[in-house]
């Protein structure tokens, strides 16, 4: 396995060189950013995040509105809310924790994201499972319980990996390499077994139902969900933006002012008495958002008014790139704006 990774391994920039010592800071801000997240989908975030937060320091000088304005489009906006946390607690300790119980009380960190972190960062002998590795692990078991009842087996195969004299030698190369298989070889459909270490050992592919593991139960489908926003300007071409809630869905971004989201579509009227002031408002058209829980429609009205009151923020309407919108916003902001 290791021997396969040394010749195949992905070059991704938050990857230390072959045989350096990684940098904590950049393991920790990685593997925040590549949750629930592809890398295809982190690379640009990671050059702007970096640039702008070199260090452990630079970010928990940041202001968390900062942070979320990198983050803007990322998604999981928890993440840049813990990974700001998180800064602030590794700077006022002095330093990282290097064990698990430490990595585990830091904000936002789950088992998942301590032994990434302690595997690649410190080489503690530990297996991080994402789905990349989960799947690998259940087809060298050949686990074929379904998901999500199948998650303990799959934990122990995959620490069961773990247990091989190679990779207590490098836990960190042997995390990696997991994740590196698991997205070049052991893919989610047709798996390249002809071209895999562990083709010899695996029991999936001994019994040919290698591309059907891990088996998962059927999802139920997501719910629907409807609101409406407006896109509100006044006389210097300035936008009427809010704050969300700290807690909650896209807690802290900002949005343009809008109805809460609901099971039934707004009419017209209704949307309208939710409208930050009365004006000559016209729809413009629905924008449409999936979200991990549900599906978003929102209708989206304009108008223009001389003066707008002091309930929000002004933000000049043709920049608006620096400011934490989340993806549903843009979406909203592209349409308003042609
Ligand atoms: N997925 C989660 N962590 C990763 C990493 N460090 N490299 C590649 N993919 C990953």
């Amino acid at each position: 396995m290791l021997a396969w990774y040394d010749r195949h391994r992905r070059v991704l920039p938050w990857r230390a060189a072959a045989g350096a010592t990684p940098d904590p800071y950049l393991v920790f801000l990685s593997e925040a950013m590549l949750q629930q997240t592809t890398v295809a989908a982190v690379i640009p975030y990671w050059h702007r995040f970096v640039s702008r937060f070199p260090e452990v320091a630079a970010l928990a000088a940041a202001p968390l509105d900062a942070v979320l304005a990198a983050w803007a489009g990322l998604g999981y906006y928890a993440r840049a809310r813990n990974l700001h946390a998180g800064a602030r607690a590794v700077v006022a300790a002095g330093g990282f924790p290097r064990d698990l119980p430490g990595l585990r009380a830091l904000p936002g960190v789950g088992p998942y994201t301590a032994a990434a972190i302690g595997a690649i960062a410190f080489g503690l002998p530990v297996v991080p499972v994402d789905g990349n590795v989960a799947r690998v692990a259940a087809r060298v078991a050949a686990v074929t319980t379904p998901l999500p009842a199948a998650r303990a087996a799959i934990a122990a195969a995959a620490a069961a990996l773990g247990e091989d004299t190679e990779a207590r030698a490098r836990p960190g190369d042997f995390a990696q390499a997991l994740f590196d298989l698991g997205a070049l070889v052991c893919t989610p459909k047709s798996p390249r077994c002809l071209g895999c270490p562990w083709r010899d050992g695996c029991a999936a592919h001994a019994r040919g139902i290698a591309a059907d593991l891990p088996r998962k139960a059927p999802k139920p489908s997501r719910p629907a969900r409807f609101g409406a926003h407006f896109w509100l300007t006044d006389a210097a071409g300035r936008v009427l933006l809010r704050r969300r809630p700290e807690s909650g869905l896209l807690g802290g971004m900002m949005e343009l002012p809008g109805t809460p989201w609901r099971a039934a579509p707004w009419t017209m009227a209704e949307a309208l008495a939710a409208a930050p002031l009365p004006a000559a408002w016209r729809a413009l058209g629905q924008v449409r958002h999936g979200f991990t829980h549900f599906t978003l429609t929102l209708d989206l009205y304009a108008a223009e008014a001389a003066a707008i009151g002091a309930q929000g923020e002004l933000h000049p309407a043709d920049a608006l790139a620096g400011a934490a919108l989340p993806s549903v916003m843009r979406k909203c902001v592209a349409l308003a704006r042609g």
